[in-house]
């Protein structure tokens, strides 16, 4: 039987288990791939960990981890048009990548540019999308000024990246060992902890005319107090609650394929690089998981599946 890697309750690290799995059947909008890689997030200890996402029902253990897969297609399921066995793919799934076969929602699957490789393609859905939906989001004009906060993590160097694309100019908060990936990626880097704002003021003079928060609490509060129009807050780290009270708002995921396509395209024309630091074969998920739910990964990470 295919292997996953799964939780089988609520809790730490140790309700994480290898398992072998019947190989998932697509149901209805849905597509059976063959996973050659899956990016790994926060959202997926977070889950481990009791988070439900609006409208998710009661886990049913075991759940395989992994929320985001490049592959190839197995099989469709009823009512899918556009993909076929053999297409090249990457999308997020609801029900688990971490895994050999993986099922996708089709409608948040794209096909993989010949030219875009397994491994980062399992990047975009999740991070790069994140970071594209964001930046979209606050609309700023060419030439303004972007805070990006937690700028060298899986969204952060994404964020960045897109953001310096469409002209803007880009402050990134990062910790020391962040620094030098945040300049390359064209963006003023700002030290993290304590006295953040003054340390962004002493790079942007004039101001931020955007705030993008990636690590929510002081952090969030300590941006927010830089910005005189509170609209141009958006967190993806925070709660919905903690940012409106500060008078910001969550980001809005657009979850479309066609946002995939998108940051598909700035791959190839090579003005998103998702910046890959570690790869993990499927059966060392679990140190994967544990190089990004220690907080600080580099970019991001990959669990190659099949490569
Ligand atoms: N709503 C959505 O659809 C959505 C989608 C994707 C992500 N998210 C959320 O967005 C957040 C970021 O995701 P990600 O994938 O970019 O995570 P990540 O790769 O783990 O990056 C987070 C970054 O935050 C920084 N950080 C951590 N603790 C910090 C602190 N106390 N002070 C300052 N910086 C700190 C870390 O950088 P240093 O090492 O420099 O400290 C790290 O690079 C997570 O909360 C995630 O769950 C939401």
């Amino acid at each position: 039987m295919p292997k996953a890697y799964v939780y089988t309750r609520h809790g730490g690290p140790e309700t994480e288990a290898f398992a072998d799995l019947d190989r998932p059947v697509p149901g209805p909008g849905e597509v059976l791939v063959a996973v050659r890689a899956a990016g790994v997030n926060p959202v997926d200890w977070k889950l481990r960990g009791g988070f439900r996402r609006p409208g998710e029902g009661d886990a049913r253990f075991p759940v395989v981890l992994g929320s985001e897969a490049a592959g190839v297609v197995e099989e469709t399921g009823a009512g899918v048009t556009g993909f076929a066995a053999g297409d090249e793919v990457f999308g997020n799934t609801p029900t688990g990548a971490f895994a050999e076969y993986a099922l996708l929602t089709a409608s948040v699957t794209a096909h993989k540019p010949a030219a875009l490789s397994f491994t980062d393609a399992a990047t975009l859905p999740v991070a790069a999308a994140t970071a594209y939906d964001g930046v979209r989001q606050l609309d700023l004009p060419e030439g303004a000024t972007l805070l990006v906060t937690g700028a060298g993590g899986g969204v952060g160097v994404a964020a960045l990246q897109i953001a310096r694309a469409w002209g803007l100019r880009v402050v990134g908060v990062a910790g020391e060992a962040k620094k030098d990936l945040v300049e390359a990626l064209g963006a003023v880097h700002v030290p993290s902890g304590p006295g953040l704002a003054d340390r962004v003021r002493a790079v942007a003079p004039e101001g931020v005319d955007g705030v993008y928060d990636l690590v929510g609490g002081e952090v969030l509060a300590e941006a927010a107090g830089l910005l005189a129009d509170r609209t141009k807050l958006i967190t993806a780290g925070a709660p919905p609650e903690t940012v409106a009270a500060l008078g910001g708002a969550r980001v809005a995921r657009a979850r479309t394929a066609a946002v995939l396509d998108e940051v598909a395209e700035l791959v190839v024309a090579g003005e998103l690089d998702p910046h890959v630091s570690r790869t993990f074969p499927l059966d060392k998920a679990d140190e994967a998981l544990r190089a990004v739910e220690d907080g600080h990964a580099l970019g991001k990470i990959v669990i190659e599946v099949a490569i």
